[in-house]
């Protein structure tokens, strides 16, 4: 599969064809005499979050507006993840709900993108059976969204466009919404070369292609310039990042921590064949990279790992972490297990808790396993009958979910220095944020420290040290000593 860089051609092509969009919406505004509105419903991971936020770049661009939730949009595009199978469930429940819509206005657009649509049988069910869908095409051409778009609009039948190529994609080069105002969403790398037997990733994203290490620092540099206090590292696997000119995720990760206004450098998803003592070590030295891994283990035995195509062992796993655990105590580390891969018995199963019984993981995502089509380990023979894969996943959440109560009580007493995210959901007074560890803090203001000027929401960015008094199986509670 050819690897290409995205054309000078191709963005004269985009921004005409946003030109022409806008100037259709900006006359259909003034017929409908109100604000023309898009949504992006994102599924999946941070990447897909990313590109959401691209997408919507394009679509302010075209003069559109985010539509309230939980009403119909004029443009509405479903960003999707083909991770496991409940995830494409989703997205097949809502395009149907959103039949409805797009009988009662037929002016409303409906486009579907993401991991999903690199599979063929979802793209054939598309077409089968959502024939009111107008646009479906791929994440690996996130940036020809407004062309086909346009061509959506000028010729008024379905677009299915899945593109064989695998683009390098200078992110200057495309515009982006970001969502959260002290948050930025950096990819730094794209697409997977490890082909884990039951992972979609490679199928969906293709080869792995990293961005040139200057343009990243570049837009770094902008970032702190304009305020953002936060920026996430972004990649299937961001330890194998390697520029053209042969610069390592150390040597980015280290130039990043010297960029001054950034108080906190998270990267996801770091792979444990490609964990160095060096990034380690970086973590350890630096102040402002975040003192987390996100070291995904999948399974604690040898015999599954090999099956998986991973290839660490469990001793090098647990080297990794005890080296991590050595050099920064008071950091944490998360994992991604899957539970219910073909052929794992119960004494595979037991090697996977006493592995989270060593390393006393302080989060964990865990996963049942779901057959993805086209995978390796969807042909494996012994699939693991579905009774058997919830009583051992109830086993592992159980023995997990103490982990991360005792790393979340460890805190208490403790006055940690967090980034505050916003208002608490179920609680405007609260506020929400995260430790330097990423361990979400839930916390009051005292009177005090009450600043009546100030909302909830005018607290999202700013930095403040809180005592921890008390802790929960996910999160812990506290009230403010300091504003900084
Ligand atoms: N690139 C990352 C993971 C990306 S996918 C890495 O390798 O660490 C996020 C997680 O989804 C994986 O770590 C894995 O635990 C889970 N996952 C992937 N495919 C799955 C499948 N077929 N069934 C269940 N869980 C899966
Ligand atoms: Fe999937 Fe493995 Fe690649 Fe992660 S490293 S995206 S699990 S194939
Ligand atoms: Fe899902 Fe694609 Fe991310 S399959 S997890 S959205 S890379």
């Amino acid at each position: 599969m050819a690897i290409i860089r995205v054309s000078q051609d191709e963005l004269v092509q985009r921004d005409a064809a946003i030109s022409e969009i806008r100037e259709y919406y900006s006359s259909l505004c003034l017929s409908k005499g109100r604000k023309m509105t898009y949504s992006v419903r994102t599924y999946g991971c941070q990447l897909n979050e990313s590109d959401s936020e691209k997408l919507c770049g394009m679509l302010e661009q075209m003069g559109l507006v985010s539509a309230p939730e939980d009403e119909a949009s004029d443009v509405t595009v479903f960003n999707t993840c083909a991770i496991r199978e409940n995830a494409e469930d989703r997205l097949f429940g809502n395009l149907g709900m959103v039949k409805a819509d797009k009988k009662e206005d037929k002016d409303r657009i409906i486009a579907v993108c993401g991991c999903m649509t690199k599979i063929p049988e979802n793209v054939d069910r598309i077409k089968k059976s959502f024939p009111y869908v107008d646009l479906v095409f791929d994440p690996q051409q996130l940036h020809l969204f407004p062309v086909y778009l346009r061509d959506v609009l000028r010729n008024r039948k379905q677009l299915v466009n899945i593109s064989a190529v695998d683009y390098i994609v200078d992110d200057s080069l495309v515009p982006v919404f970001r969502k959260r105002k002290f948050r930025a969403l950096v990819p730094i790398m794209y697409g997977c070369n490890n082909f884990c037997t039951y992972c979609i990733v490679p199928y969906a994203r293709g080869r792995e292609r990293s961005r040139d290490m200057s343009d990243i620092l570049r837009e770094l540099d902008e970032l702190a310039c304009a305020g953002y206090k936060e920026v996430m590292l972004l990649g299937q696997n961001v330890n194998s990042y390697k520029s053209s000119d042969g610069k390592t995720f150390t040597d980015l990760l280290g130039e990043a921590s010297k960029i001054k206004g950034f108080n906190r450098i998270r990267f996801m998803s770091s792979h444990p064949k490609d964990i160095s003592e060096r990034i380690v070590d970086l973590i350890a030295s630096s102040s402002n990279i975040e003192t987390h891994l996100h070291l995904p283990l999948q399974s604690g035995s040898d015999e599954v790992l090999k099956r998986m195509n991973r290839p660490y062992s469990r001793q090098d796993f647990l080297k990794t972490a005890d080296y991590f655990r050595k050099m920064v105590p008071e950091g944490s580390i998360s994992t991604d297990i899957i539970v219910g891969f073909p052929g794992e018995t119960e004494e595979d199963f037991r090697r996977t808790l006493e592995i989270v019984e060593q390393v006393r993981f302080d989060s964990a995502f865990t996963f049942q396993y779901s057959a993805r089509p086209g995978t390796k380990a969807a042909s494996m023979p012994d699939q693991i009958p579905h009774e058997v894969v919830t009583e051992r996943f109830a086993r592992l959440l159980e023995l997990q979910n103490e982990y991360a109560y005792r790393s979340n009580l460890a805190k208490v007493g403790r006055t940690e220095e967090v980034l505050i995210e916003g208002a608490s959901s179920t609680a405007p007074d609260i506020l929400t944020g995260r430790t330097l560890s990423n361990h979400l803090v839930n916390f009051t203001i005292p009177e005090d420290l009450k600043d009546g000027s100030k909302s909830s929401d005018d607290y999202e960015g700013l930095l403040c040290d809180v005592l921890i008094e008390s802790a929960r199986p996910y999160s812990v509670d506290g009230k403010m000593v300091r504003l900084k």
